[in-house]
């Protein structure tokens, strides 16, 4: 796959001043040839950030969708509504939504379908926890997260991402080895050819930093990264960016 893709998820880091202050700098950091930037900044802060990065190159993305566009659900925030105000995609089944808030492999099925009806593409975030990795599950229960969402692929699956997070490494400082990550990646893309033709792109997270983000690109299955924690620091997303150039 030629395009590599680094997107930023500031989850709940910052507050709206901050999403907007450290905006207006990203707006200004040059983007290395060939890769598509995306951030995903707070709901509260989202139609902020879009206006700091109008005019450059950096494109916006959902932390999270709700699968149904409009109605009585306090508190949920639909893909329609996000696609309304220049979202270009949606994170899915992130893990902290999965194992904080209780999301479903079902729940996450719906919210890719709505991305893609609507026009988001899903980033579709899977991953194995530190006791699967233990017990050596982490090919069943990619696998599980995997083919809930598969089973829908009649649409253009080429729209889809899948992002690899192990669990153990998302937030921990405890990155998957940029091999390890690779052959998994691999895996994945092998696992969907068994449901779609088309090529979906993979990414990695967790634990991505300035050290390490340049070794995840270098590897033949891994397309992009996710990037948390190291990207709600101009100076780190500055030098990650660098060494990405
Ligand atoms: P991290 O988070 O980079 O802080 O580990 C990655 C993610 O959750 O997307």
């Amino acid at each position: 796959m030629d395009m590599s893709y680094f997107f930023a998820n500031w989850k709940m880091y910052l507050t709206v001043d901050d999403s907007l202050a450290l905006a207006k700098q990203v707006a200004q950091m040059a983007l290395p040839t060939g890769l598509t930037c995306a951030v995903f900044p707070n709901t509260l802060a989202f139609t902020g950030v879009a206006q700091a990065l109008s005019g450059s190159a950096w494109q916006l993305g959902a932390q999270d969708v709700f699968s149904t566009p409009q109605g009585a659900y306090t508190g949920a925030t639909s893909a329609l509504m996000f696609k309304d105000v220049g979202a270009k995609y949606a994170l899915v089944g992130h893990s902290e939504k999965r194992y904080v808030f209780g999301e479903s492999d079902d729940d996450v099925r719906k919210k890719v379908v709505a991305c893609v009806e609507t026009g988001l593409r899903p980033v579709v975030c899977v991953g194995e926890t530190e006791e699967d990795r233990r017990d050596d599950k982490r090919q069943y229960r990619l696998k599980k997260q995997l083919l809930k969402v598969v089973s829908d692929l009649s649409f253009n699956s080429g729209s889809v991402f899948v992002a690899y997070e192990p669990i153990w490494a998302v937030g921990t400082g405890d990155p998957c080895s940029p091999a390890d990550a690779d052959d998994v990646a691999g895996w994945i893309k092998l696992e969907l050819k068994n449901y779609t033709d088309s090529a979906v792109s993979v990414l990695y997270g967790g634990s991505v930093t300035s050290e390490n983000v340049a070794d995840y690109y270098a590897r033949e299955s891994v397309d992009g990264v996710l990037v948390g924690s190291a990207s709600v620091n101009a100076h780190e997303l500055a030098v990650m960016l660098k060494a990405l150039s």
